[in-house]
């Protein structure tokens, strides 16, 4: 699979010839600066919870790509009230197949309101299970026990993790969060955006090197293989 970060928590996944855009924030990150969103393609927008700074821009990005929306029913409904149609409602614990594969909408300790005040639901991360490989995205949240349910039902070739602490988990819980799912890779995400949030990265690279495992921190707009 190929993974493409824009920043922030954003990326992309190639699945079967269809890309996986996740929490798009864009515009309002001056890291991402160099990044076009008129040249993003989705065929798919996933939405972990309502903060800004996962959906500042999945309302251009779904109007110019007709991407399809998935995420909780709040901000499902939320978005279709701005003429966004075209979205998959999920909750916690169910899942759904896609023409890529399948989506499980999982736990998030954290909280999740829209940019507006309004309700978002409660937050949550995603277990993507296809042909070409599985992999977890937690969003933002805390380290949690909860995430030892993954395993049981697959296996997780890669996760990707928030790792700057104060809103989320750092880096050193996101290495026992990797143990909890039992994986040895993690591209980090949701740090340096903001002075809150910033690492020292060659620390965080040394903790995990330090636990057998590997934290890959892709430049905003590199794409790699996993
Ligand atoms: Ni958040
Ligand atoms: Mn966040």
């Amino acid at each position: 699979m190929e993974l493409t970060f824009y920043g922030h928590a954003c990326f992309s996944v190639v699945i079967k010839g269809k890309t996986l855009l996740f929490d798009p924030f864009i515009t309002g990150n001056e890291l991402a600066k160099d990044i076009d969103i008129k040249k993003i393609k989705a065929d798919y927008i996933l939405i972990s919870h309502g903060h800004e700074d996962h959906v500042l821009d999945v309302e251009v990005i779904a109007k110019q790509t007709g991407a399809k929306l998935v995420s909780n029913y709040e901000i499902i409904n939320w978005f279709a009230a701005k003429g966004i149609k075209n979205g998959h409602p999920m909750n916690h614990g169910g899942q759904w197949k896609f023409d890529f594969g399948t989506v499980r909408y999982v736990n998030a300790v954290h909280t999740s309101s829209m940019p507006d005040g309004s309700y978002g639901g409660n937050p949550g991360g995603f277990v993507i299970e296809s042909e070409e490989g599985n992999f977890y995205f937690a969003g933002d949240t805390a380290l949690t026990m909860d995430m030892k349910l993954i395993p049981m039902s697959c296996i997780i070739n890669f996760c990707v993790y928030p790792i700057g602490d104060n809103f989320t988990m750092g880096y050193k819980d996101a290495v026992i969060a990797a143990d909890f799912v039992s994986c040895e890779r993690v591209v980090g995400v949701h740090y340096d955006t903001f002075d809150y949030i910033e690492i020292n990265k060659e620390k965080a690279k040394e903790e995990f090197e330090r636990s057998g495992k590997e934290l890959i921190l892709p430049r905003i707009g590199e794409t790699i293989s996993l």
